[in-house]
């Protein structure tokens, strides 16, 4: 797995995506896995990115923000490409509380210590004061992990969508936008498929009002951890496919076949 840094991107005022992309050898696409920094009255990061990747993501995320000015960690679930530098981020910043839930908090509890008087939780439609912005929580329509919740910042309009709202890409862009649209079509729908296989047993019409909670949020940006930014129309397209994904085939895996041709791939000719 090749992994690049490209610089951060700064997705609105204050706000500055992380994106790292990893492309496995012989593998026609990329895949992102993001973070964000809000610079702000108090920053916070959003997001923690993966154990493996710790220094040049720890090296970008605090060229952006003083680990002493941290003032939270909002963590949207707690899988390792998430939560995976969680333990050393709040050693870092010692003045950083930890957003968070009670689930989310002991599915860890295997994993790292995390202090309980560092912890603030905070569940799907509650919200927090940052100073000169109130956050709120909100769920994404599509998750893999029952604690997650998005993040809506008020005074930028950014929506952190979690894992939500991804695709994997063909290379480096700043927006969804300047991706093939056929490609696009396909791509986020079989990433949100697979993000929550359970899409088949649900009824559209109430993954319908998950959909609607997110547009009446009005999001100036989506992005999350899995994909490019979306702005514009790209954002009421994205929420529109999200309704059709109850009524799509659940999306195909990679199985032994595939591992056993990259094997052969990998082997001494
Ligand atoms: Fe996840
Ligand atoms: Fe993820």
């Amino acid at each position: 797995m090749s992994i690049t840094f490209p610089d951060p991107l700064r997705i609105a005022d204050g706000t500055y995506l992380i994106r790292p992309l990893g492309q496995a050898p012989g593998a026609p696409v990329a895949m992102h896995v993001n973070s964000l920094v809000i610079q702000g009255a108090e920053p916070v990061i959003v997001d923690t990115n993966a154990r493996l990747l710790r220094e040049p993501w720890a090296e970008q995320v605090f060229s952006l923000v003083e680990p002493q000015d941290v003032k939270w960690i909002f963590l949207s679930h707690d899988d390792t490409d998430h939560a995976g530098n969680l333990d050393f981020v709040l050693e870092r910043c010692p003045n950083a509380t930890l957003v968070t839930s009670w689930f989310a908090s002991e599915r860890m509890a295997g994993e790292m210590e995390l202090p309980l008087d560092r912890q603030r939780w905070i569940g799907n439609g509650e919200s927090f004061d940052a100073g000169d912005r109130t956050f709120v929580a909100v769920r994404p329509p599509t998750w893999d992990s029952p604690t997650t919740r998005g993040l809506y910042d008020t005074k930028t309009g950014v929506y952190w969508s979690s894992d939500a709202f991804g695709t994997p890409v063909l290379g480096l862009v700043d927006d969804v936008a300047e991706m093939p649209a056929e490609m696009l079509a396909e791509t986020c729908m079989a990433f949100s498929s697979m993000l929550s296989p359970w899409h088949e047993v649900v009824d559209p019409a109430k993954l319908g009002r998950w959909v609607d909670r997110v547009a009446e949020l009005a999001p100036s940006v989506i992005v999350g951890a899995h994909g490019p930014q979306l702005t514009g129309t790209s954002i009421g397209l994205a929420l529109e496919r999200m309704r059709m994904l109850p009524d799509m085939p659940v999306a195909p895996l990679p199985d032994q076949g595939v591992l056993d041709q990259l094997l052969s791939m990998l082997q001494p000719a």
